[in-house]
């Protein structure tokens, strides 16, 4: 069965949520679509706990949040201790936090990149494993 991964975003990362999860279909993932799905005004630390939901009721492993800048839904995320979400603004980025940081979360802010680079981020960050380690002992000092 295909491996979900969670997608939830405010207003500012409505248009770039679709278009990422169009990449996850065709990527062969199945996604679990936290919303929101208008561009009425709602508030990102709504999104970032129900994707931190989601995860802890194990109905997907990682996920991808995003608002306009990033910023603000990455800082809610990572109130969550069973989350490591990173924001990201290039494939370097999105490499490194998984094989450093074994980030779960990929954030995105749909303000500051263009698309490509948003699904290039996607690629990378679903593609690249942990690379453990010396890495290890400094992930579980996270939580
Ligand atoms: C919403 O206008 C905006 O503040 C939000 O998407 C995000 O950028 C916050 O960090």
């Amino acid at each position: 069965m295909s491996e979900p991964i969670a997608l939830a975003a405010d207003h500012g990362g409505v248009e770039l949520k679709t278009m990422l999860a169009k990449r996850l279909v065709e990527l062969g993932y199945r996604v679990v679509d936290l919303g929101t799905h208008t561009a009425d005004s709602v508030d990102y630390p709504d999104y970032a706990d129900r994707l931190a939901a989601c995860i802890a009721a194990g109905e997907a492993a990682r996920g991808v949040l995003i608002c306009g800048s990033g910023i603000g839904i990455s800082i809610a995320a990572n109130r969550h201790r069973h989350l490591r979400a990173a924001l990201c603004h290039d494939e370097t980025s999105a490499r490194l936090c998984r094989q450093h940081n074994d980030a779960n979360v990929l954030a995105l802010g749909a303000r500051l990149i263009v698309p490509e680079t948003a699904r290039a981020c996607l690629d990378v960050f679903l593609a690249t494993p942990f690379d453990g380690g010396r890495h290890e002992r400094r992930v579980a000092k996270l939580s």
